[in-house]
């Protein structure tokens, strides 16, 4: 594992992509897997996380072909997936994990999830209580954590779930269970969470429907090989959008970013902050809508941040904390439990490491009370193996006085593997 190095710099400038969206990424390899045909996808994201999801379909019978950023994937049909030779090793990937048992859970065969130490100590429940209510057999450790065998008997039923949860994740482990299941599956949420498996099974030739805070979807045979352009991930983008913000004399051009309406979230929140942000050139590709992103250094100022807007903005509330630290007054984060059950403990990772840096960071149960603006000294700080952890901490140190070293900063190639490089070019 790898320790990076980060000085303060004077300014940052300049236009840059970053790697593409990470959920959509999954869902095309999935989707194409499953459908009949061949389907093309342009501008994947070559992440651990999805190689995870790649290995696994592999694993059972899926030919694909890598070409740069482009795959080719040859799916097997909607039934025509093979017991998998090995167990399928998810390694950090919560999406890989409960949108593949879903579908999982729609074959003829038992299969065994495991991961990594991160995510054997993630819950599992929330995806193994709406499938055992379908009428799938599971166990998992202690009911809740991987591994997790799935004995599959292709006999799914459909069923009404209301999940605890406003969880994509979940969403879409039901939904992917539900092409398999006999008669139409339903599931409502809390909040509306992320929604690239509803837009893409549509693509996709599933039947479909959203209403509010639901989504039905009917049993399914076939699904259509589809070519996809994937758009640049937002939650990637959110690092140097901040960076913009907060080193002085900056100037960031970010193009081809994914501004999906249920991932937006970090947009409203900056410009109520005050940030001067701007969007060029909206436009929809493969069913997403797109834009170039400009920020400058601006002076923020505190906002509340609560339950409502949380899944549009929830993997991004470490570089908004960190945001927050350079804001004028006191920013309050609730409804953002669900942060500690990420790649890490993120409320506890952000105020420790972030306090050890100088913030003035009080930890809620549910979120976070951040009092700016907090002059940051570099020191030794921790990612906990956290890709998002460790390059909120990269960002804090291109602000503070000193040097800032972060342990264990190669986990950053779970989402976004060119991020150093990016930064050095901004910084040229
Ligand atoms: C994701 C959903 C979110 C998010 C994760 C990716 C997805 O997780 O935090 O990084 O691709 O569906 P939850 O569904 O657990 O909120």
């Amino acid at each position: 594992m790898k320790t990076i190095r980060i000085n303060k710099v004077l300014r940052l400038q300049g236009t840059i992509s970053v790697p593409a969206d990470k959920s959509i990424t999954h869902r095309a390899i999935m989707l194409s897997s499953l459908a009949d045909g061949r389907s093309i996808i342009n501008n994947f994201l070559p992440s651990e996380d999805c190689f995870s999801t790649m290995n696994a379909f592999r694993n059972m019978g899926v030919e694909i072909e890598e070409n740069g950023t482009t795959l080719i994937i040859k799916g097997v049909g909607i039934h025509g997936l093979k017991k998998p030779q090995q167990n399928i090793y998810a390694g950090n990937s919560g999406t890989t994990t409960r949108l593949i048992s879903g579908i999982l859970a729609g074959q003829n065969f038992s299969s065994t999830v495991t991961g990594d130490d991160s995510l054997s100590k993630r819950p599992m429940k929330r995806v193994i209580e709406p499938l055992k209510l379908m009428g799938t057999d599971i166990t998992a450790k202690d009911g809740n954590f991987l591994p997790m065998t799935i004995n599959a008997k292709g006999n799914l039923k459909a069923v009404e779930y209301k999940s605890p949860v406003a969880s994509a994740q979940v969403k879409s482990c039901i939904l992917l269970a539900g092409l398999y299941a006999d008669g139409i599956t339903k599931v409502t949420e809390p909040v509306k969470s992320r929604d690239h498996s509803e837009r893409m099974l549509k693509a996709f030739g599933a039947d479909i429907s959203v209403d509010g805070l639901s989504v039905s979807i009917k049993h399914c045979d076939k699904l259509f090989a589809q070519n996809i352009d994937i758009p640049c991930d937002i939650s990637s983008a959110a690092f140097f959008l901040v960076a913009g913000l907060i080193v002085p004399n900056s100037n960031i051009k970010i193009l081809n970013v994914n501004i999906n309406s249920t991932r937006d979230g970090i947009i409203e929140v900056l410009k109520n902050m005050g940030a001067n942000i701007t969007l060029d050139n909206v436009r929809t590709v493969s069913g997403e809508e797109v834009a170039d992103i400009e920020v400058s250094y601006s002076n923020l100022q505190a906002v509340d941040i609560g339950a409502e807007i949380m899944p549009r903005l929830i993997d991004e509330i470490p570089i908004i904390a960190l945001a927050a630290t350079q804001a004028d007054g006191t920013t309050k984060i609730s409804g953002a439990k669900e942060l500690r059950v990420k790649e890490s403990d993120r409320l506890s990772a952000i105020a420790t490491q972030l306090i050890k840096m100088g913030a003035d960071i009080v930890e809620t149960e549910d979120g976070l009370i951040i009092k700016g603006i907090s002059k940051l000294n570099g020191c030794k700080v921790d990612s906990f193996k956290d890709h998002r952890i460790a390059m909120m901490l990269s960002i804090a140190g291109l602000i503070a006085e000193g040097e800032t070293e972060i342990a264990d900063s190669d986990c950053v190639n779970i989402s976004f593997a060119n991020f150093y490089e990016v930064l050095k070019k901004l910084n040229s």
